[in-house]
């Protein structure tokens, strides 16, 4: 997945792990991260693009105020990759994401908002929206909905693209084709737009560790 990124001309990686509260502890699931990251970090090649890790939490009851929670933000940068429900969301879980964001350590980011539209939720997400969460989208969305996904990320409604790969067959890395889409849709302003709030959301952690 790596080597396919690397041909598709990305120079980061944001690996992010699922994150289940239930199944593992975050002393557990961070141990197991180290382990995987110390066994890949050999066969790296030197034009591999940056890695940084992080994770994909599922949203858990009390997960604003779950200790440690920022230690599973996206290496050197605030941000929290949270994937929600898919259902109509209840007012306890759109109140435990609007406290997580107003922590000044983190910047939540949702996790592959396409899937939760088909469950009622505009409300929510643009209350989420309007208090600074981050919306991000799959690189699928752009190709099997081309046209709602346009619209979106026309409307300001997507923040990030993510490509929500796990493997090389079912999953694959297909940053390339969605880069593609919105090209041939005249989106090179968006696409600019975008790499734009990326570097600055790099340089945010950067800052505040400076
Ligand atoms: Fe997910």
């Amino acid at each position: 997945m790596i080597g396919e990124l690397s041909r598709q001309g990305v120079s980061g990686i944001a690996a992010t792990p699922h994150f289940y509260a239930n199944q593992s502890s975050p002393e557990h699931f961070l141990a197991k991260r180290k382990t995987a990251w110390d066994q890949l970090r050999p066969h790296l090649l030197a034009e591999t693009p940056e890695i940084r890790l992080g994770a994909e939490i599922q949203y858990f009851e009390g997960l604003h105020r779950y200790c440690g929670l920022e230690q599973f933000c996206i290496e050197g940068t605030k941000l929290l990759l949270i994937e929600m429900p898919q259902c109509t969301w209840t007012t306890r879980m759109v109140s435990t994401i609007l406290e997580v964001s107003t922590r000044e350590d983190i910047v939540v980011l949702l996790a592959h908002i396409e899937r939760y539209l088909p469950y009622r939720n505009e409300r929510s997400i643009k209350a989420f929206r309007e208090r600074g969460v981050l919306m991000q989208a799959s690189t699928s969305f752009f190709l099997t909905r081309r046209w709602t996904a346009m619209r979106m990320l026309r409307k300001g409604q997507i923040h990030l693209l993510g490509t929500d790969a796990h493997n090389m067959d079912t999953r694959r890395p297909n940053l390339e084709q969605a880069l593609d889409t919105i090209y041939r849709k005249r989106g090179t302003l968006l696409l600019q737009k975008m790499a734009e709030r990326e570097v600055m959301l790099l340089d945010e952690a950067k800052n505040n560790l400076g």
